[in-house]
């Protein structure tokens, strides 16, 4: 069973609400998109492992906690999840970025792949997969068969908005997948948009149409 997480802190809310709206523009829409992957990140990594270290303050010796486990790598689905990448990286730097290309087709809604290129040792990290919008749920259902088809076992999704058909088609092709959304809209309309949903997030982000 998945584990989906709504994170809905007033913070988040608001921010995505702004981003709703037609008038928010392209700039705007770009700073909101990294303002928000950087507070659900703050969330979505919660249950990292700490480890006891020995330190030395100017003051005594003593036992500190540090961040202990699997290194991160970050995975954007272009183009929409390129614009959560620095808010991540604001939060680890060190993280490594793979990158999945994928687009929808528009009458099918089936993704197709046009690249991939993923950290050589991706088996043994988190991987956190970002795409600001979960519609139907075939793009990221697509992307994490690639990263768990390069033997990492260990994903996390990150999604700003996510539909109901995206969330249950992620509970039937990858239960294992730990999801992070910051509000689950209504549905998708007739062509796969999310209701209330920002339209076309990729467009948004990079002033295209
Ligand atoms: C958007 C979005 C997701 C996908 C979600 O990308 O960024 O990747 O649609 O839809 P799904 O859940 O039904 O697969 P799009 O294909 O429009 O490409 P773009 O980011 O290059 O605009
Ligand atoms: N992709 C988007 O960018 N927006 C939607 O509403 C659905 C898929």
């Amino acid at each position: 069973m998945s584990k989906i997480t709504v994170i809905s802190h007033p913070l988040i809310t608001h921010k995505i609400s702004v981003l709703r709206s037609v008038d928010t523009t392209c700039k705007e829409f770009r700073e909101l998109v990294e303002e928000i992957a950087m507070l659900m990140g703050y969330e979505s990594l919660r249950d990292l492992p700490l480890e006891d270290v020995d330190i030395e303050t100017p003051i005594c010796k003593t036992t500190a906690k540090m961040l202990s486990g699997k290194k991160l790598a970050i995975v954007p689905i272009l183009r929409a999840g390129l614009g959560m990448v620095n808010g991540m990286l604001a939060l680890v730097p060190s993280a490594r970025v793979g990158h999945i290309g994928l687009y929808r087709d528009h009458e099918t809604l089936e993704p197709h792949e046009y690249y991939c290129k993923l950290p050589d040792d991706i088996e043994n990290r988190l991987v956190i997969l970002l795409d600001p919008m979960l519609a139907t749920g075939g793009s990221a259902s697509a992307a994490i068969n690639f990263i768990k088809q390069r033997g990492c076992n260990h994903i996390k999704l990150m999604s700003i908005l996510a539909a109901p058909e995206g969330l249950a088609r992620l509970e039937k092709d990858h239960p294992d997948v730990e999801v992070y959304c910051g509000c689950v809209d209504e549905k998708l309309n007739d062509i796969g948009y999310i209701v209330p949903g920002l339209g076309d997030a990729g467009d948004r982000i990079f002033g295209t149409k």
